[in-house]
């Protein structure tokens, strides 16, 4: 089966070497410049750089891996039997997108995006197939569960597919319907901004929090070296999204938080969050 990646950042790019390292599964990496795909594709080199260095796995099996991945723009996913889209948590690129894709994939191409909470039911709206949420977690190689979202127009044929696709590359697929946050955001990701809010308060310091979470709820990371690692950006368009799509304010993102994005300081990919990753 042919995998279409759409977008090689941090999700596309873990999304692109689960399919890779399974066999069956070519992938091709896209983005909206060939230096951006092949950006995605040198990450996976390092990650298994790291499982080699290890004793994980032999260097042979880790140049199959990155030989069955080939980057370039959109168009090179003309002839995918799955478009997984992880493109910026924006509604009106995704859409675009979907459309655009519309036009030149198969007709049989399964189009899923791995959006964090985004409607799948705005998402496909007006594109001519169905759309599904096939979520991955981060670091997607290793996390074992993907979030499968039927949107108002998703049919049940279409869940049971991305669920046996799903469990074929070793992840633990739960079926969720179309809900602000889904499942795991819902829960995790105002957690995350509240202890941004403990943090502001100056309740106690970063390794403080992180450590009285780790030790305290035997969370394997604490809340802010996490959302150093999901991206300070994307906890906050998720806090938005809640925030908007249910009314409540209880779903406000924290002021440090907007903060910080505003500032650049988006967790790990930008080298400072919480924490610093510069060196
Ligand atoms: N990419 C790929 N692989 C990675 C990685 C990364 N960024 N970070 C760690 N790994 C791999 C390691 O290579 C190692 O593999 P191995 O067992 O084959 O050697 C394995 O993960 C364990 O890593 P480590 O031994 O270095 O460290 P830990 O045991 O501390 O595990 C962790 C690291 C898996 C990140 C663990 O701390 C963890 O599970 N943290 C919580 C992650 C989490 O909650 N993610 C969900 C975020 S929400 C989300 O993604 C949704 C989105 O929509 C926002």
């Amino acid at each position: 089966m042919k995998i279409g990646v759409i977008g090689a950042g941090t999700m596309g790019s873990g999304i692109a070497q689960a399919f890779a390292q399974t066999d069956g599964y070519s992938v091709v990496l896209c983005d909206i410049t060939q230096d951006f795909a092949d950006g995605g594709k040198a990450k996976i080199a390092k990650n298994l750089e790291r499982s080699v260095k290890k004793g994980k796995m032999d260097q042979a099996a880790a140049d199959a891996i990155l030989n069955n991945i080939e980057t370039g723009l959109r168009d090179i996913s003309a002839d995918c039997d799955l478009i997984v889209e992880a493109v910026l948590e924006k509604m009106a690129i995704k859409h675009e997108l979907f459309g655009a894709l519309d036009q030149i994939c198969k007709p049989e191409c399964i189009f899923a995006t791995n959006t964090s909470s985004l409607s799948i039911t705005e998402m496909g709206a007006g594109i001519g197939r169905e759309i599904i949420g096939m979520h991955f977690f981060n670091p997607a190689p290793v996390m074992k569960l993907v979030e499968v979202i039927a949107g108002y127009n998703t049919s049940k044929a279409l869940v049971e597919k991305i669920m046996e696709i799903a469990k074929a590359i070793g992840k633990v697929p739960v079926q969720v319907e179309e809900g602000a946050g889904f499942v795991v955001n819902r829960i995790l990701i105002p957690m995350i901004n509240e202890a941004i809010g403990v943090y502001a308060a100056g309740t106690a310091s970063a390794e403080a929090i992180d450590t009285a979470m780790k030790l305290g709820s035997n969370h394997p990371m604490g809340p802010l070296a996490l959302g150093d690692l999901i991206g300070l950006d994307i906890v906050l368009a998720i806090m938005e999204v809640l925030q908007s799509e249910t009314g409540l304010d209880k779903y406000a993102p924290e002021p440090l938080l907007r903060k910080m994005v505003r500032g650049g300081a988006l967790g790990m990919k930008t080298g400072k969050g919480f924490y610093d990753y510069s060196r």
